[in-house]
């Protein structure tokens, strides 16, 4: 299994997880259990997820996810601190002064890093952050706090664990191109100032169509270079429907190609796909006609996908 080739490589092989399947499917759970080293919360650590109201706190889905993995030996990767996205209204609709926000962010990551000091061995600490064309993504954080926001939101998780691994995340990044160049870039700047950042995070939304990029081992080589590690943190490859042999053939392609890049890679800590199976993905709901994504099916079997990673191993 999985887990097999993660204690032969070295390389965490983790899942996103939805806490609505962990409590109510068993087979969902079985599999979690017997085929991951290590665990992401799909939803459930974000800050609308965390915070719905100002000051309510919501553990319930995040803990859930961090219980089940102490259970299990599985790492937790934590995602994610400072997003764009899935931002609780009372923060996007609410009337701040600009150090007001900057106190709110302060206290969102030190409470929430806090709380799993020790449970959480990674953090995507900010999550894209880039627009395609490098330049920084127009936020809350950015318009409001100005660049600096980030570095600050990496002194603050720090702070709250030292010991955690602190990661800028983002898509698109595995292609070397103008948004990679510019990860490479803010993380080149902030260890030049001292800044705590540990790992780049390349989610890896890959799509049948648009081909795999050639180029993503020497991609992360660079960051590694840099002496920071690297990790695969949100895999999946999904496909226009319906599914044929063919496609299912070029899909476990890709997965085994994006693992093998990560194993050729020294420092490439962490193969996290974003869901293992087609029963709970995103992509149906925001791709239309596009789906299959994942290395399982909706009835839980294995999918060639899976069998090409195995037999990475098998070659090791
Ligand atoms: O919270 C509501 C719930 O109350 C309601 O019953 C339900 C009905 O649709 O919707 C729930 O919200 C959904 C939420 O997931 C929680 O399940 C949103 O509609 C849905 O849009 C949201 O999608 C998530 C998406 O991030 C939102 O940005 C996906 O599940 C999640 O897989 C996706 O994950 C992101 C990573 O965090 C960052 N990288 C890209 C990746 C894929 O978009």
């Amino acid at each position: 299994d999985l887990r097999g080739l993660a204690h032969k490589t070295g390389v965490r092989i983790g899942s996103a997880v939805a806490v609505d399947p962990l409590t109510a499917e068993a087979d969902y759970r079985r599999v979690l259990r017997r085929e991951f080293t290590s665990v992401t919360a799909e939803n459930a650590m974000k800050w609308e997820s965390v915070e719905p109201e100002r000051g309510r706190y919501t553990w319930e889905g995040a803990d859930a996810v961090v219980d089940f993995a102490r259970h299990n030996r599985q790492a937790v990767r934590g995602h994610t601190l400072v997003w764009h996205n899935q931002l609780p209204a009372w923060l996007t609709e609410g009337t701040f002064t600009d150090e007001e926000l900057r106190g709110i962010l302060r206290d969102h990551i030190t409470t929430q890093v806090r709380r799993y000091r020790g449970k959480v061995g990674s953090w995507d600490v900010v999550n894209e952050v880039f627009n395609e064309d490098g330049t920084l993504r127009s936020s809350l954080w950015l318009t409001r706090l100005g660049p600096g926001y980030i570095a600050d939101a990496f002194r603050w998780a720090h702070k709250a664990d030292p010991r955690a691994k602190l990661y800028v995340n983002d898509y698109n990044l595995e292609w070397i191109g103008p948004k990679s160049d510019a990860a490479l870039e803010l993380v080149k700047g902030l260890k030049a100032e001292g800044v705590p950042v540990h790992g780049v995070g390349f989610q890896g939304h890959l799509s049948l169509e648009y081909g795999f990029p050639g180029d993503f081992a020497d991609n992360m080589r660079r960051f590694t270079a840099l002496g920071l590690e690297t990790a695969i943190t949100e895999i999946d490859v999904r496909m226009h429907l319906p599914v044929t042999e063919e496609k299912l053939a070029a899909q476990a392609d890709y997965y085994r190609q994006a693992l093998s890049a990560c194993l050729s890679v020294r420092r490439c800590a962490e193969f996290t796909v974003w869901g293992f199976t087609d029963r709970h993905s995103w992509i149906p709901g925001w791709f239309e006609g596009q789906g299959a994504a994942c290395l399982f099916d909706e009835a839980l079997n294995r999918k060639p996908a899976y069998h090409s990673l195995l037999a990475l191993g098998r070659r090791r």
